[in-house]
């Protein structure tokens, strides 16, 4: 049995997605036991290098986990010819000067979504990192959550006969920041600091759409900010420059036209923080993050318009649970470990920088169609 370890600078992991998801549930878990088993006996063994401005935060982060290696020193990290890996979890604005960086080095780079803050900066990562010959990845874990999966399965299985429509609805509250602290960070809420709900949600949208359903042809969109006053992590107002809620309509290769709501201004009643309904001649279903519930055509009621009388059913109850069948790991783990895997054995591996610049491309096109009220075209990306 040999154990092959594979060093990773960690950049921006003292951040909510960077240390809690990336780190403690992905690449430590992965650590936990054992390492990643990469067949044949062989043991893949994550080495986290911890990269970021404030050395104290991230010492304090190494010791409570037990890791050597911190560094402010980006340059002279991605100089270390023993790191095999760039991850950049950190604020969007700083992401795309970073990966070009490791890019240069030579490094492989795993990266957050969005890859940049515009399609022609993302698209240029994924040529540069073409042309230096990395590995490179960019993180879409919506398509490993229980509840997607579970609605990849109905698809693949024929359920819905003709797919007709998608219809998403994502969001919650998020506090302003006076009376109760906000539980998302302020620069989500500036534009200038790469904030704003489209250029956040609407990467998740492409990938999810397009692996799902067919690719994202054309957008139209309704993009605003309902709260224009909020007040930052130190209890100072400022202005909220970005938009935070966006209405968005998509036309998908083969017909499907999808709908989905994103807002942070909205109150949840639904089941779960996101759910798709998708509807299809011989049935639909309902897919949050976790659980996922159908009705077959054999099963769908005959309701009648009659505002005279009280709901004669209980529409909710006439959907079944599908059933797990299976376990789930953590989503961003199982992303990770097919990452890993891609660098360690060459097992192919398509979530890619091109992938994560069509995300950003539709985040642009959304916010130029809303701009100027028009319904967009989406040209296919090519490197
Ligand atoms: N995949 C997902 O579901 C998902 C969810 C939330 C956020 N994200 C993405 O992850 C990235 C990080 O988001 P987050 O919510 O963890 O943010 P965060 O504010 O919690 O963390 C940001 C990290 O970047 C670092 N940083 C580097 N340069 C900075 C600068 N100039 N100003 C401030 N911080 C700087 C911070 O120290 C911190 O480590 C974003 O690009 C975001 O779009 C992805």
């Amino acid at each position: 049995m040999a154990r092959k370890t594979v060093r990773i600078a960690m950049n921006g992991v003292t951040g909510r997605m960077g240390y809690r998801q990336h780190l403690v549930r992905s690449l430590l878990a992965i650590r936990d036991e054992g390492g990643l088993d990469l067949g044949d006996g062989d043991v893949l063994w994550p080495e986290p290098v911890l990269v970021g401005r404030r050395e104290h935060a991230l010492k304090t982060l190494a010791d409570r986990h037990g890791l050597e290696h911190v560094s402010t020193d980006l340059d002279a990290v991605l100089a270390d010819p023993s790191v095999d890996v760039y991850f950049d979890a950190q604020v969007t604005l700083a992401r795309e000067d970073a990966i070009t960086r490791a890019i240069a080095a030579g490094k492989h780079i795993y990266t957050e979504k969005p890859t940049a803050t515009s399609a022609r900066g993302a698209l240029e990562l994924a040529r540069l990192a073409r042309d230096r010959g990395v590995k490179h990845g960019v993180v879409q874990d919506k398509l490993f959550l229980p509840g997607l999966l579970k609605l990849k399965r109905l698809i693949d299985g024929g359920f819905f006969g003709r797919i007709l429509s998608v219809r998403g609805e994502f969001g919650y509250w998020v506090f302003e920041g006076d009376w109760q602290p906000a539980q998302r960070p302020s620069w989500n809420y500036r534009a200038q600091d790469g904030g704003g709900v489209v250029l956040d949600m609407f990467p998740h949208w492409e990938y999810i759409l397009h692996e799902l359903f067919g690719r994202v042809e054309t957008v139209q969109a309704h993009v605003t900010t309902h709260i224009p006053r909020r007040w930052d992590e130190k209890g100072k107002a400022y202005e909220a420059t970005a938009d935070d809620a966006a209405y968005g309509i998509f036309g998908l290769e083969g017909g499907v036209v999808a709908q989905i709501n994103s807002s942070w201004a909205v109150r949840v009643n639904r089941d779960e923080l996101v759910e798709f309904q998708v509807d299809g001649t011989e049935g639909s279903a309902v897919a949050g993050l976790r659980e996922c519930r159908v009705q077959h055509r054999s099963a769908t009621p005959k309701p009648v318009w009659n505002p005279d009388q009280p709901a004669t059913e209980s529409f909710r109850d006439q959907w079944q649970p599908v059933p797990d069948n299976g376990e789930f790991a953590n989503g961003f783990r199982a992303q990770w470990e097919l990452f890993l895997r891609h660098v360690a054995l060459d097992e192919p591996y398509h979530w890619d920088l091109l992938a994560g610049a069509r995300g950003v491309q539709l985040a642009e096109l959304g916010l130029r169609a809303a701009a100027e009220g028009r319904r967009l075209d989406v040209p296919e990306l090519a490197l």
